[in-house]
């Protein structure tokens, strides 16, 4: 896709069209980069066995599938404000007919409407692109869980190479170690790790905490 085709999507944000090139290549090349998906679900798994659960930034439903098969009888729900990562997440088998609703909105309120709320809220490396708006998304996981439910979030953390952090803000991932102390003060931890990546050129977290309901700062 040439950069004009892009530019003409109507009233998409750069995150928007970063995606509409990047959803054709996103599942073939972000294994080797996005650590910790897998570790996390099943972090999740020894903790809890949630009913309802909301990914938000789920991108192609490649964490709603493997939460589809580690909880059968969960009701899964995605947000995601790109058209394009939506529309792969669509085309899974395990999303069809009901494996998950689908919905395509930024997410800067809850969801739950007049729905029960989540006991599980997951942000798989989304809020370190959510800028501006990663704490208000915070804010709306905490409004969305259930009165002890569960925030699970695994992320970039940071970076000591100056030239890295300035290539991942170019592809709209702000890494300065801002999440986690902000997580930390509003929900109560259950795993906070941090893990090195490619020998230390990045780290990258795991946060569980359980629902305060206290309201985020
Ligand atoms: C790096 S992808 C992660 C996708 C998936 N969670 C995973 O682990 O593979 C980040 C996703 O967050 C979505 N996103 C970014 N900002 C958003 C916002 N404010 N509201 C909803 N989705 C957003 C993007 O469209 C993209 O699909």
């Amino acid at each position: 896709m040439t950069q004009g085709q892009v530019a003409e999507i109507p009233g998409a944000n750069p995150v928007q069209r970063y995606y509409a090139l990047h959803s054709r290549i996103y599942d073939a090349t972000r294994w080797s980069f996005l650590f910790g998906r897998d570790e996390i679900l099943h972090r999740v798994k020894a903790i809890m066995t949630p009913e309802r659960i909301l990914e938000v930034g789920c991108g192609t439903g490649r964490n709603l599938a493997k939460l589809r098969r580690l909880f059968p009888k969960a009701s899964l729900t995605g947000v995601d404000m790109s058209s394009h990562m939506i529309e792969v997440a669509r085309c899974r088998p395990e999303l069809r007919e009901g494996g998950a609703t689908l919905i395509e909105r930024c997410y800067d309120q809850p969801v739950h409407g007049d729905e029960p709320a989540y006991d599980l809220v997951l942000f798989s490396y989304a809020l370190s692109m959510f800028n501006p708006g990663w704490a208000a998304a915070i804010a709306s996981a905490s409004a969305d869980l259930a009165e002890d439910g569960c925030i699970a979030v695994v992320d970039f953390c940071d970076s000591r190479f100056e030239s890295f952090k300035r290539w991942m803000q170019v592809n709209h991932v702000r890494m300065e170690g801002h999440l986690w102390p902000v997580l930390k003060a509003n929900f109560e931890p259950l795993v906070d790790d941090r893990f090195n990546a490619y020998g230390g050129v990045w780290n990258y977290g795991i946060f569980i905490g359980r629902n305060t309901a206290a309201a985020p700062h």
